[in-house]
Order: C-alpha cells, then structure tokens, then sequence
C-alpha cells in the first residue's frame, strides 16, 4: 500500500510516502523553493518523492492530509470557545486579564482564516491535488493523532505514552495516547486554547523574534537569565489541579509578554517561560506515566523542538527511554498521517527508525557539472574523509555535502558544516560569518560508541539522540576535550553516530579521534542566514561562496577557497 502523507499548507509544507508502513522518501517544500519555512502547495517536495521512488501519482492509493474537514475542526474551534469561556468564567484570574484574553480570542476565532474564507485552503489544496489526479484520494487524519503516530510508529517502542504539543491542529494544542501492541488510544486531548505552543510563541514574539520561527533562539538566551525572578507570575498563568492536562488561564491575553518584555531583562524573561515550559510540561507527562504505568515516551508536536524540555522529560525518574520523532514540527505530521492511516487499514507495529537520510541525493557527475560550472578550484579526491581531517586539524571549516539530504530540520553530517570543537570562541566568529545570532553553542557530533563517556543519562535518549533531539548534561571529559559544543548551563545537543548509518561521517569522526583523541567535533547546519539548509550542489556552491567557507567536501570533490588554498 502506498501512502503519501501531506503536512497542512500553512507553513513548513513537506511530503512523505510511505510504502507498506515504511517511510522511503520525505522532504520540505522549502529546500527546493529555498524559501524558509515554505508554506506553498509542495509540488516540488512531491515530484521528488516520486523521482526518488520510481512511483507515480497513479501508484498512490491515499493521501493522508494531517487535518480534519473543514466543517468539523470549526466545530471543535466552536465547541473549545464555549467551554473555555465557561472555564475563564470561573478561573482564578484578574477580572481585567480575562476580559482581555476573551476580547482577543474572540477575535482571533472571528478573523481566522478559514473562517473568512470558508475553508479556502482545504479547497486550495483539493485543487493543487487535481492537477497530480490525487484529489480523489484525499484522507483526513486528526493533527494530534498524525503527530503521535509519527513518534510512535518510528519508535521501535511497542507499549508507551504518546505525547504531541504544539499551537494549535484539529482544534486542539496537544494530546496524551497510549501506543500499545500497534495502537494508539487517546487518553486526553488538550484543547486549545491551553497551548504551550502559543505560550512560547508569544514570549518569542514579544523580545523580538520571529515566531514559529525563531523559538530555539529563546531556549538558548534561557540559560543566560535568572528564571526565579519572574517564575511565580509566569508559572501563575497555569492551572495544574486537573489529572488530565493543565488549564492555561487567560492564554490569548495580548499585554502580558509584552509587559513583561519591556520591564525585564531579555534573558530573565526567556529563563522563566523556559523553566515554567519545561515544568508544566514534565508535570502533566509525568502524571500520565504514573497513571499508566508505562516506562517509555514518545513525543511530536512543535514543542517538542524544545530540547530542554525533551532533556527533562527524559529525567522523570520513571521514564526508561525517550524518543522525538526528528522532524517533530509541522513538516513532519503529514509523514504521521500516513503512518496512523496505515495503521488504521492495514495495521502497523512500531519499527525503529534507523535514519532521516530521506531526501535527494545527487550523482557523481551532476556534481562535477555544477562544480564545472561554478569557476571555483576543486579536485577530486581518493580519499575525502582523511582530506577533511586533515584540513580540520590545519583549523579549516569544512562544509561537508554528501549522499541524501536529511529530512527535518537538523543537519546530520550530509548537508553540514565541520569544525573541532576545541575553541568556545568559534561561536562567535563563525556565527558572525554565516551571518547568525545563536545563543546555543555550535553542537556536538560525536561517536556514538563514545556516548557514556561524553554525555549523562544518554542511555535513555540514545535513539533519539541520534537525531539532536534532546539536550544531556556534559561530562568532566566532554567539558574539557569540547568546550565549544557545551552550553553555559553545562549541556550539550549531540548527534551520535553508527558506522553502519552514516559511514563517512563515522569514517571521519573516527579519523579525527585517532589522531587527536577526541571522538567529537562541532556539526551546524550547512545554510546562510534565515536560508533553508542547502539541497542541491548549486545551493551548496553559492552557500559556500557566501559564506566565505575555506573547504568545501562535495561528494568525493574538494573545493577550497582562493584565500584559503
Ligand atoms: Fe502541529
């Protein structure tokens, strides 16, 4: 059976195709538009899961859509308003902070979209499906449900909680499931408005960056900041005396962030919602792990790119393991969908998902066709991996493009750049040169055979960590062989890698470790400032050349700069 899953067209558009419960191809609409967070109908992610596959449309028997009709998600937006109005009601809340976040929710609800339009992105979609002959196929699958089918079914964890937490999808802000034996039974839903989405959303927005976009950026600044100051009025806007999920009173109030914004110290505000996040969060994971007894969790939902949080739900001292599905936002919940309607028809274990290598790859002589073309100096070598060593170890940033493109959004060694991890000032000058501001150091791409000896607790995180879903604190060895890898706050972000799943990557690190011997080097993602990561070789010459890169590893081609050489 074959399966295409779609995330909605809001922003992050991607595909993924599934194929008798197997994910073979998957990717984002942005990396082919080269349009950040591309919310556009992807026709390009789709002709390359096709290209990729040797399918066509014609081969494709559904395709999950990671949302509900329109009539019915307007329902639950209806239902929620009506009940969250009674709770606000009768909440412990100033009179004037209700009357504002009612004024605002209403009018939020009034101007949404898909109210004013009457369902014009679901039609706008039927008809971009049209023009493959796949409007016909078209299967809605709930938001939350494709979220946590996304964790769950590439988790190779057979009995555990399934959580998603995100702004907002079919009405809701989140869910708990229980993944047992192939299925998924809702516990709870969370209805929106009680969204720690749209909680982190706001505080993002509010100091100044772009939300939905720039939410990482806050969870770096955190560890700079005090979070006790204001901890006690951010952690007041929660009710948590319910055993299902946790009440967020007056959400949709428009002045508080921005009050407390404008009075306080940046990094003061972002460690409070931080810690109030990653509190209220554990808190309610942690009544559910109780309450079923389970010892594995497995989350989706934007939140969860938060990989502080992710580290301290891995800490409940109950939790045995921990897995994030890697493309945990939007752009992976169509692949969810797929997944739960596979289920759903045909019935589907969890299988552990060996890898995100899903996207384009290119052959060797296209390769040589865009370095021909691109005036730049290269050569070809016979042996790629010992050249990056040796440019690293002669302190040269190595941009490394190679095999197929990661689908989510980390880098993962084939659309990356390298560099030791010895100096914590390469933060700066590096960040400055691809023209970012992080506040999260660079992170770590180690061994994976290395683990226990760099990170704590890794055991629990050791799949996912595969994919620098979650943050560990460091070891004494790590903090001393690695300092530009490790946080402020004595955390890393690590990727950990197999022989057997990235062999030159393995290859690499392995050389570097032998002859210095750290197991470890820095790994950021291979793209300028505010541009998707690269995809093709085109983009990855052009990056290059922008960022004034000194060696470029393309394929078995190395490519170094006029400066440089
Ligand atoms: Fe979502």
């Amino acid at each position: 059976m074959v399966i295409l899953g779609l995330s909605p067209i809001v922003h992050e558009s991607a595909v993924g195709l599934v194929v008798d419960g197997k994910l073979v191809a998957a990717a984002a609409e942005e990396r082919f538009s080269r349009i950040k967070s591309d919310g556009a109908f992807p026709d390009r992610a789709l002709q390359f899961v096709f290209d990729k596959t040797g399918l066509s449309p014609a081969d494709v028997d559904h395709v999950a859509y990671a949302a509900l009709p329109f009539a019915k998600e307007r329902l639950r937006d209806v239902v929620g308003y009506a009940r969250n109005v009674a709770y606000v009601a009768q909440a412990s809340d100033r009179a004037a902070t209700k009357l504002a976040h009612l004024l605002n929710y209403t009018r939020n609800l009034v101007l949404h979209n898909e109210w004013a339009t009457w369902g014009g992105t679901q039609r706008r979609i039927r008809c971009e499906l049209e023009k493959w002959d796949l409007a016909g196929k078209m299967v809605y699958v709930d938001h939350h449900l494709a979220h946590v089918a996304s964790a769950y079914y590439t988790s190779g964890l057979d009995r555990c909680l399934a959580v998603s937490l995100d702004g907002y999808g079919s009405g809701q802000a989140g869910s708990f499931y229980l993944g047992q034996g192939g299925k998924l039974r809702l516990l709870s839903p969370i209805p929106y408005p009680h969204s720690l989405g749209t909680f982190y959303r706001r505080v993002t927005q509010a100091l100044g960056y772009r939300p939905n976009r720039h939410e990482g950026k806050i969870v770096g600044l955190a560890a700079f900041g005090d979070p006790t100051k204001l901890y006690a009025e951010v952690r007041a806007r929660f009710d948590l005396d319910h055993e299902d999920y946790y009440r967020f009173k007056s959400a949709a109030d428009p002045w508080f962030e921005k009050r407390l914004a404008a009075a306080h110290a940046p990094s003061d505000v972002a460690a409070a919602y931080q810690r109030v996040l990653e509190d209220v969060a554990t808190l309610f994971v942690h009544k559910w792990v109780r309450r079923t007894g389970v010892k594995d969790v497995v989350c989706a939902g934007g939140v969860f790119a938060n990989v502080k949080l992710n580290q301290r739900i891995a800490e409940i001292p109950e939790v045995e393991r921990l897995f994030v599905f890697p493309a945990m936002s939007d752009g992976g919940v169509g692949v969810g969908a797929a997944l739960a309607l596979q289920a759903d028809l045909r019935g589907l274990e969890p299988n552990r998902l060996p890898h995100v290598y899903l996207g384009p790859s290119y052959e060797e002589e296209r390769i040589g066709r865009a370095l021909a073309a691109s005036g730049l100096r290269y050569r070809r070598s016979d042996d790629i991996e010992t050249d990056i060593v040796d440019n690293l170890l002669a302190r040269k940033v190595v941009a490394r493009f190679d095999g197929p493109m990661e689908f989510g959004p980390r880098a993962l060694g084939n659309r990356s750049i390298l560099y030791p991890a010895l100096e914590p000032a390469v933060n700066k000058w590096l960040n400055e040169r691809l023209g970012r501001t992080e506040f999260m150091p660079f992170a770590p791409v180690s061994l994976d055979e290395r683990a226990t000896e760099l990170y704590e607790n890794v055991e629990a995180v050791r799949h996912t960590a595969q994919f620098m879903t979650v943050t560990t604190d460091c070891t004494p060895k790590m903090r001393a062989e690695s300092p530009a890898a490790v946080h402020v706050d004595g955390t890393a972000r690590p990727q950990l890698v197999k022989a057997e799943i990235n062999p030159s990557l393995y290859k690499v690190l392995k050389l570097y470790e032998r002859r210095t011997g750290i197991p470890t080097l820095i790994n950021t993602s291979y793209n300028m400032h505010e541009e998707p990561i690269v995809c093709a070789p085109e983009d990855a010459l052009r990056a290059f050349r922008d960022g004034r890169l000194e060696v470029l590893a393309i394929g078995n081609y190395l490519v170094q700069s006029s400066e440089a050489a």
